[in-house]
């Protein structure tokens, strides 16, 4: 009875998330669309074998409980519901693989169409590798002035093919965006494809799908899928050197980035500031949420992120940095100006 409840409770939940930027019954390209009819597909068999299974359960016991108020225990062995019996039990096996092989023969050939690489021609090919607990994001180029960085958000065009190339630098990861495609593993040394394609403009979330640590539940992400328009400008602006400091406080701010801790992991294009081991944050002002999906980015998050991320992400790498009121406003200007 417990398992009725639970999965009852899983499937409410999976219809209630339905039509949300975080769903895999809302799939907003092909691939995902596929997933979708192999699950309903599923849903729909299974319950209806599952009521069928409670109605003749239901029956069954009933006529149990008539025979057992009879005067006597002794129940003769007829020849012909003998044969009944084992009619209906070899119909019931001959049903049961019959519906499992059609269930695999769907799965397969959803499989084929999700799995076959797309070809070569216009792919846009992006590298993701997964960190605890962060996801770094480089467009692959090959003019090296052309390679973008980023992390956690991830903007593509509508209706383009895109390829990703997942790595992982620690333990295994897994990369899932409910609405665009299934999930793929990022293991350590063991470089792993998938594709994915947005046919309608949206933000969809993504989330890591492999428990990989304390802060796992913490590490999500971005797909900002855009006009080629949009996409191509927002490109232009990630592909510049971060914009220099306008103001004395913003000129203070670069000035305490690069003397303090922050530059030994983080790196911010046209400065000195070249850590790799930290999100890259030429324009951090420009993403939406920081520490991979966890907190708004804004003025306030930044603040209490900065003073002490172990608080918001225990466990987290980067350790709390104490600021003065001051310094940590001219920081502050200097990072949102970084857009
Ligand atoms: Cu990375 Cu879970």
């Amino acid at each position: 009875m417990r398992i009725f409840w639970s999965s009852l409770l899983v499937v409410l939940y999976a219809l209630s998330t339905a039509a949300s930027p975080q769903s895999a019954l809302d799939p907003a390209g092909p691939y995902a669309n596929h997933l979708r009819r192999l699950w309903w597909l599923m849903f729909y068999t299974t319950s209806a074998v599952f009521l069928v299974v409670m109605i003749v359960l239901s029956f069954a016991a009933f006529r149990q409980r008539a025979a057992s108020t009879s005067d006597s225990l002794f129940i003769p062995s007829e020849p012909e519901r003998e044969r009944r019996a084992s009619r209906v039990v070899i119909g019931s096996v001959v049903a049961t693989a019959a519906i499992l092989f059609g269930l695999m023969l769907f799965s397969f050939f959803v499989g084929r169409a999700v799995y076959s690489r797309p070809a070569e021609a216009d792919l846009l090919t992006i590298e993701v590798t997964g960190h605890q607990w962060w996801w770094d994001v480089r467009y692959a180029n090959s003019i090296p002035s052309q390679i973008v960085t980023t992390t956690n958000e991830i903007h593509i065009p509508v209706g383009r093919t895109v390829v990703f190339k997942l790595n992982s630098s620690d333990v295994i990861h897994s990369f899932w965006v409910p609405n665009l495609n299934g999930k793929t593993d990022l293991i350590p040394g063991h470089p792993a494809e998938t594709w994915l394609r947005a046919d309608r403009p949206g933000i969809y979330r993504g989330q890591c799908a492999e428990f990989c640590g304390y802060q796992h539940a913490h590490m999500a992400f971005a797909i900002v899928a855009e006009t080629e328009d949009q996409f191509r400008s927002w490109y232009e602006n990630q592909l510049k050197s971060a914009p220099s400091p306008m103001t004395p406080t913003q000129l203070r701010g670069q000035q305490l980035f690069l003397s303090r801790p922050c530059v030994m992991c983080h790196g911010i294009r046209g400065t000195d500031a070249g850590g790799r081991v930290g999100p890259d944050l030429t324009h951090v002002a420009s993403r939406q949420t920081i520490a991979a999906g966890t907190l708004p980015n804004d003025r306030e998050h930044l603040a209490s992120w900065i003073a002490n991320s172990q608080e918001i992400k225990p466990g987290n790498r980067m350790p709390p940095i104490p600021f003065n009121s001051d310094d940590m406003n001219s920081l502050l200007d200097y990072l949102q100006s970084l857009k």
